[in-house]
């Protein structure tokens, strides 16, 4: 991008692929983080000139205009933050979005409606998502690549929109490209990664490859059910991905074998049910043994014992990748867990990373200071796929 503002965008259009994928409660916006994270990419330009047309895509509406997923109260907040009124088309491509872009003035701001409104966006078909980059194409002159947390996707505003027109990479782009490459190449050791989150089979990829990578991994989430369960303990009602079990068998020897220090709960915080997150009611928590889950019991947070544990294991690391919340951190009951990765993190004198759009909405949501840590990536499957060692359809097509 520093080249194209030295180059010169006044009066050009420049078509800016952001992230702007918040979560939404309703219309109101609970972690307004990758809208932030676009922000110096979008004054840069429109101080500089540009008529800046911003895209994104929000949740996963079905091809089809969808109210729901709106990006009306997104272009709302990003007026908001820049201070000055931001213009909204109601389509994608159609009329209202050439008449909101021929309208704009030098240095005024747009934002079209969400490009998943689109089967062309996603399609898996070139021909189908090739048409239409070729609309979108047609409401810019220029293409600036912002939306780090989309660049694993090979949608038509990600991968094909930017061979159709001159191209660059926005600074945010740069940035996370830049901090991710920390944990690639010559990272300092030791180096800690603690993944959480539901779901085992999001992350094997990533265990796959950092088990040959990493010095400890620490495991929480839901998916360390998959783990227990596969250490031969009873879960109870916890949360099993059982076709996972052989893979996590396999991680857990291979750990065992190359000397990798897999790190799995000692204790965990069950209640009966999954709370109730909109009362936030008192979920009956107890705290058992990792080996004495009770049948009916189910598994919502590490433990103390495993809170002190992890936090030891981060304390001295020399560089931290966090990816998922530790327990169902939106419920009191058990937040615990995440807060005291989260806090270990703050507390380590280690080049911190928090990737994925739950972990970074964690942080702040729990109330810890967005800006003491290292670095908050925008990207969840992004970050996560990165770390794989993946070519990223958004990255390649910045490239040439
Ligand atoms: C994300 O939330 O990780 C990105 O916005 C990508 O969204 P997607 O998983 O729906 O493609």
């Amino acid at each position: 991008i520093d080249e194209l503002l030295a180059e010169g965008v006044a009066g050009r259009r420049v078509f800016v692929r952001a992230d702007l994928n918040v979560p939404l409660d309703g219309t109101t916006i609970t972690d307004d983080g990758r809208i932030r994270a676009v922000l110096p990419t979008v004054k840069a330009l429109a101080e500089a000139g540009a008529k800046v047309v911003v895209a994104s895509h929000l949740g996963r509406p079905k091809g089809a205009p969808d109210p729901a997923f709106s990006l009306a109260p997104a272009a709302a907040r990003l007026g908001e933050l820049l201070g000055s009124a931001v213009a909204f088309a109601t389509d994608t491509v159609g009329d209202s979005a050439q008449e909101t872009v021929a309208g704009l003035a030098d240095g005024q701001v747009a934002v079209i409606e969400n490009l998943r409104f689109n089967a062309g966006e996603t399609s898996k078909d070139d021909v189908e998502r090739g048409a239409f980059a070729d609309r979108l194409a047609q409401l810019a002159d220029v293409y600036v690549g912002d939306g780090f947390g989309a660049v694993h996707r090979k949608h038509a505003s990600v991968y094909d929109l930017p061979a159709r027109l001159p191209h660059a990479a926005g600074f945010l782009i740069a940035t996370e490209v830049g901090v991710l490459k920390k944990l690639t190449e010559d990272v300092k050791r030791p180096y800690v990664v603690a993944l959480g989150g539901a779901k085992v089979s999001d992350k094997l990829a990533v265990i796959d490859e950092l088990l040959g990578k990493a010095d400890r991994l620490l495991i929480g989430g839901g998916m360390a059910y998959t783990f227990l369960k596969a250490k031969g303990y009873e879960i109870g009602t916890s949360l099993l991905q059982e076709d996972q079990i052989p893979a996590v068998q396999e991680y857990i020897e291979r750990a065992e074998k190359t000397g990798v220090e897999l790190v799995l709960p000692v204790d965990v915080v069950v209640a009966p049910a999954f709370p109730d997150l909109a009362t936030k009611a008192p979920a009956d928590a107890t705290t058992v043994t990792a080996d004495g889950i009770p049948a009916d019991r189910m598994g919502l947070d590490i433990g103390p014992e495993s809170r002190t544990l992890y936090a030891s294991k981060i304390t001295d690391a020399a560089t931290v990748f966090w990816n998922g919340p530790m327990g169902v951190f939106e419920h009191p009951d058990f937040a615990e867990g995440t807060k005291a990765v989260a806090q270990a993190l703050l507390d380590s004198p280690a080049f911190t990373v928090v990737g994925g759009g739950d972990s970074a909405a964690a942080v702040r949501l729990l109330g810890f200071d967005e800006n003491a840590f290292g670095h908050i990536s925008t990207g969840g499957g992004a970050s996560l796929e990165y770390l794989e060692g993946k070519t990223l359809p958004g990255l390649a097509a910045l490239e040439d």
